[in-house]
């Protein structure tokens, strides 16, 4: 889908349904199940590669994966996530690494963060890049936020989020997506940018939403060394796989409750 379909998508009113994929076999499935726009996340760090975090997921990593996806969805809208160390520092080499992806076959790049990061999002969006830009909780940031915990719970929180989605949108982003951020707050959040906002436990307020996709299946169990029975997913996930007969129908299921506005429900939302 290209980034003009999307628009008109928006334009009607439809949310976005927007699901993590890592290779072709699940891309092409995925498309198959009306899935707008897949996202190659540096979530491979953790459900591919067994680590705790995102922080080891490399350049190389993200190129192999986004050429393996675009093998499978030759005409889905493919973003792919800047990993840690690729955009932080020099906006040059943010350029030459987003590049890098683009050629790999992306359409959109994701960075994390707000404040300085705005800056190299402007940067990139003046050379060609779309960017999307990752706010609330930011997976590479867990360290500093000492785990995963949801953010923009205070007044002080919501607002410094709230005033980084207001720049992120000047300087032109694709999307805003909002993760881990009280439902209100990316309520406030999409109705004062004109920029299109995706959920992850944020609320069905967002103009779209996005999922990991094992988590869709409830096959994730937390880090590889560790026993499943000690992990518990986070509360905006959803089995979409239980109700369902096939891979394809429980990507069919979440397209749906997206779409008609059934997930995320309370339940699934701060
Ligand atoms: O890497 C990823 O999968 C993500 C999602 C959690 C939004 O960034």
């Amino acid at each position: 889908m290209s980034l003009e379909k999307l628009q008109s998508l928006i334009a009607r009113d439809e949310k976005i349904a927007m699901l993590t994929c890592y290779d072709s076999t699940f891309a092409k499935l995925s498309v198959a199940a009306g899935i707008d726009v897949l996202l190659v996340g540096d979530s491979l760090g953790m459900v591919l590669q067994g680590s705790e975090n995102t922080l080891n997921v490399t350049m190389q990593d993200m190129e192999y994966h986004t050429r393996s996806v675009v093998a499978g969805a030759k005409d889905c809208c493919i973003m792919t996530d800047m990993p840690v160390g690729s955009y932080e520092h020099e906006k040059e080499t943010a350029l030459a690494n987003a590049k890098r992806l683009i050629a790999a076959g992306a359409d959109i790049v994701k960075i994390e963060g707000g404040g300085e990061i705005v800056n190299t999002a402007e940067y990139l969006i003046k050379q060609g890049v779309p960017v999307c830009a990752h706010l609330g909780f930011t997976p590479q940031s867990v360290n500093k936020f000492g785990g995963y915990r949801i953010q923009g719970k205070t007044d002080e929180g919501a607002q410094s989020i709230l005033q980084d989605a207001i720049a992120m949108s000047k300087v032109g982003v694709t999307f805003v997506l909002l993760e881990m951020v009280p439902a209100a707050l990316a309520k406030t959040i999409t109705a004062s940018i004109s920029t299109p906002t995706i959920g992850i436990g944020a609320g069905i307020d967002c103009t779209g939403q996005v999922l990991v996709l094992q988590d869709l299946l409830g096959i994730y169990t937390g880090v590889a060394n560790k026993a499943p029975e000690d992990f518990k997913s986070p509360r905006f996930t959803k089995n979409f796989l239980q109700d369902e007969r096939s891979i394809q129908g429980a990507v069919k299921a979440y397209v749906q409750a997206v779409k008609n506005k059934t997930f995320p429900s309370a339940e699934h939302s701060y």
